[in-house]
């Protein structure tokens, strides 16, 4: 079955040495293995000196991005293979900062996915609409879309991505889509990957929810049948929120 994963995702945030800190600090807090997958996605400069500090049964690290091309004269760039050499085994792709301010787009985020996957990586592949297409109700076919990105994926390979689900407009505002809203949609992802790959693929892909999650409302997010666990952005700075949200699968 389908695994329960809290992931963070700790943007733009944090030098190495505030990194190193806030990892060893989540690694003690994890004292008993938790009761879902967690994973810490931080800046590709922390990854070296993180993934060797954290218990790897526990906690697994990623990096928020990687490059569309495997090697070469790409000045600032950072490649799946270098991602992976650093022991991270999760890449976040897709995020929707990505998308609106360094214009990622579908062709980039499908040779992004294949790479990630050609080195080892897992993809969680976020997808999610704007308000102003949640407001005109196109949600459903904005992710569509998105998931072409995808859909080009053999069974195989598409049985080793993590998706998630981040609605734009409740990204870092405090406004969370309701368990409802989270639930119909996921739902409706689930429907098109079983579309396209049948029945138990979708039954076996996680599907996370992003958008400020909060330990407060996790629990009821991630009771829904079809919310698989969450990819968080603030909360994950702080241990103590981190871990609220992990916990919600522990009761
Ligand atoms: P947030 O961010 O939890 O701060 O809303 C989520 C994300 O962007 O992944």
């Amino acid at each position: 079955m389908r695994k329960n994963i809290v992931a963070g995702n700790w943007k733009m945030n944090k030098t190495l040495q505030e990194g190193i800190a806030l990892a060893k600090e989540l690694n003690e807090a994890l004292a008993e293995k938790p009761n879902c997958d967690v994973v810490i996605c931080t800046p590709f400069i922390h990854l070296a000196s993180v993934t060797p500090l954290v218990d790897a049964a526990k906690i697994g690290v990623g990096a928020e991005n990687c490059a569309d091309k495997a090697s070469g004269a790409y000045t600032g760039e950072v490649s799946a293979e270098m991602v992976a050499s650093t022991g991270a085994k999760y890449v976040i792709l897709g995020h929707s900062e990505r998308r609106a301010y360094y214009g990622e787009t579908v062709a980039i985020l499908e040779e992004k996915v294949k790479l990630a996957l050609a080195n080892g990586l897992t993809p969680i592949f976020c997808i999610g609409e704007v308000l102003e297409e949640r407001e005109a109700n196109k949600q459903n076919e904005v992710v569509a879309a998105q998931m072409e990105s995808v859909f080009s994926l053999s069974p195989e390979d598409f049985s080793k991505i993590v998706l998630a689900y981040e609605p734009v407009w409740a990204i870092g505002t405090g406004k969370t889509a309701t368990p409802e809203q989270a639930q119909e949609i996921h739902a409706f992802i689930r429907s098109i990957v079983a579309d396209k790959y049948g029945k138990e693929i979708a039954d076996n892909t996680s599907i996370l929810y992003g958008g400020s999650c909060k330990p407060s409302n996790a629990k009821e997010l991630f009771s829904n049948p079809d919310v698989d666990g969450g990819l968080i952005g603030g909360a994950a700075l702080k241990v103590s929120d981190f871990k609220g949200i992990i916990d919600a699968f522990n009761a």
